[in-house]
């Protein structure tokens, strides 16, 4: 099975931030292959926008280095490598300066889409934003990406709001998430929506508990500077973690259209509980035999900032009520894992001569690596002996039902790209989604500020600290294995 490819409209995409790390990592990466599938079209044009000071030839000699750093050698290939330069441009730009405006319209070519990726600081938001539209480069049909950290609080992202909707419509901006992207998370609404087996027990009489986890083997690496002013609750629970919330929480949407999928997110996060201080658990790793802690690693012995997170949390709607979603990730864990498990209450009565209190109905979707899904169900153990029950997975992993197919799934940069030339904005948040996440977040930050909470340490390589697993077993649940 191949999967049919339908190239995107022609369009000028400028990159402001064009030789920065995200550009150069998974921007640019993306879109060569896109192009090498097919559906980048050859009337594409890409400008870098930065503050570097170097040319066309410059900048098209630094996107080839990327392109060997990350790309697989078997993907890279030199024909469609210099195709894929060929399309390049720069304008060095001075973003809260004069520098650059002009150079940067004449790029900019009539009767194609126009995208403008602001892969920069959030600073930079207005001031790139006014430059846009008072010189007259977008118009009210271009469109503009920004990228997260959408603010720091309610009050930043608000601002942030307010300085973008000066210039443009809401209709124009697309708030990137990268998780939305992600080809399982958007199954999960194929899977949700698409069949008839699993909504009608969709809800808090037949699911006991949900847990998502997200967890990462990396450390703060070089980020130390802008971590230690995050930490895991605004870096990745107020945005990824929310999201999977809201697509596992959701109502159906009566279309599977942005506004119509976004208004159910929305009342999924308008919906969420405040957190007890019981119900959180935070972390920090200790120095270990792979590297240093993390106060070592951000440089602030002092900080209490967290770079692990697990709690337990409510959503107070007719579905949900009584049933908690426990949300745990974390840094430097002993797999990069990510998953989320529905957990299925136990039968009612039990017919069979077992011990109580199995939930073998798990139903786990895999979000890297190895997408894929699981099901455990209860049968009979094989042979004679009586009726001995076991529980085994029905397993689908997406790379051995799809073969070739599984492979080819783009990466969700790309496939976020691809939406916004075809001016899809689905698997983007708004502008209300956004603030509504960050009006439930601030108040739990504020809450363990107020107390002085200082985060446990644990173990690099474990799966977090022990209080982590006290927050289930006081409830009579385990945490899922974290698993490679
Ligand atoms: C980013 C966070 O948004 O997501 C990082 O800022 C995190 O701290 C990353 O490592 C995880 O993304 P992925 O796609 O590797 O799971």
């Amino acid at each position: 099975m191949v999967a049919r490819i339908i190239p995107v409209d022609p369009f000028d995409l400028v990159i402001f931030g064009g030789t920065g790390d995200l550009a150069r990592r998974k921007i640019l990466p993306g879109l060569y292959r896109r192009l090498a599938d097919g559906q980048m079209p050859p009337e594409a044009r890409v400008v870098g926008a930065a503050r570097s000071e170097i040319d066309d030839a410059g900048f098209r000699e630094l996107v080839r280095e990327a392109l060997v750093e990350f790309i697989p050698d078997d993907v890279l290939d030199a024909e469609t490598m210099d195709r894929f330069l060929a399309l390049l441009h720069y304008v060095q730009i001075d973003a809260v300066g004069e520098t650059g405006w002009n150079e940067l319209k004449q790029q900019m070519r009539p009767g194609v889409v126009h995208v403008f990726y602001f892969s920069v600081g959030p600073s930079l938001f207005g001031p790139i934003a006014e430059r846009l539209k008072h010189r007259g480069i977008a118009d009210s049909d271009s469109r503009i990406v920004v990228e997260k950290p959408f603010g720091k609080d309610l009050a930043s992202a608000r601002e942030l709001n307010e300085s973008l909707a000066c210039h443009f419509d809401e209709t124009q901006i697309y708030r990137i998430d990268h998780y939305l992207g992600k080809e399982t998370v958007q199954n999960l609404m194929a899977v949700r929506f698409g069949n008839m087996l699993f909504e009608p027990l969709w809800n808090s009489q037949y699911v006991d508990h949900i847990q998502i986890t997200v967890a990462e083997t990396v450390g703060v690496g070089g980020r130390g500077e802008y971590y230690d002013r995050s930490g895991a609750m605004r870096d990745m629970v107020q945005n990824h973690l929310l999201q999977l919330l809201c697509l596992i929480a959701m109502e159906p949407p009566a279309r599977y259209d942005s506004d119509a999928v976004r208004d159910e997110k929305l009342k999924v996060i308008r919906a969420l509980d405040a957190v007890a201080p019981d119900d959180i658990v935070r972390g920090q790793y200790a120095e270990g035999p792979d590297g240093p802690g993390y106060l070592e690693d951000v440089g602030n012995p002092r900080s209490r900032t967290e770079c692990f997170l697990a709690m337990r949390l409510g959503v107070s709607n007719w579905r949900w009520a009584g049933t908690p979603f426990y949300l745990r990730t974390g840094k430097r864990l002993k797999a990069r894992a990510s998953e989320i498990a529905i957990v299925f209450k136990e039968a009612p009565h039990s017919i069979f001569d077992v011990p109580r209190g199995r939930h073998s109905n798990i139903l786990s979707i895999r979000l890297q690596p190895n997408e894929g899904m699981q099901l455990g169900v209860t049968i009979k153990e094989p042979g004679p002996g009586g009726m001995r029950l076991i529980d085994v997975p029905l397993d689908m992993s997406f790379a051995e039902a799809l073969g070739e197919q599984a492979e080819d799934i783009p990466d969700a940069y790309e496939r976020l790209i691809m939406d916004v030339i075809r001016g899809n904005q689905t698997l983007f948040m708004r502008g209300d989604e956004v603030e509504a996440a960050w009006a439930w977040t601030d108040p739990v930050i504020a809450g363990w500020e107020a107390r002085g909470h200082v985060p446990s340490r644990y173990d690099q390589g474990s799966s977090g600290p022990d209080d982590a697993l006290m927050l289930l077993h006081r409830d009579g649940r385990r945490w899922r294995e974290i698993r490679p």
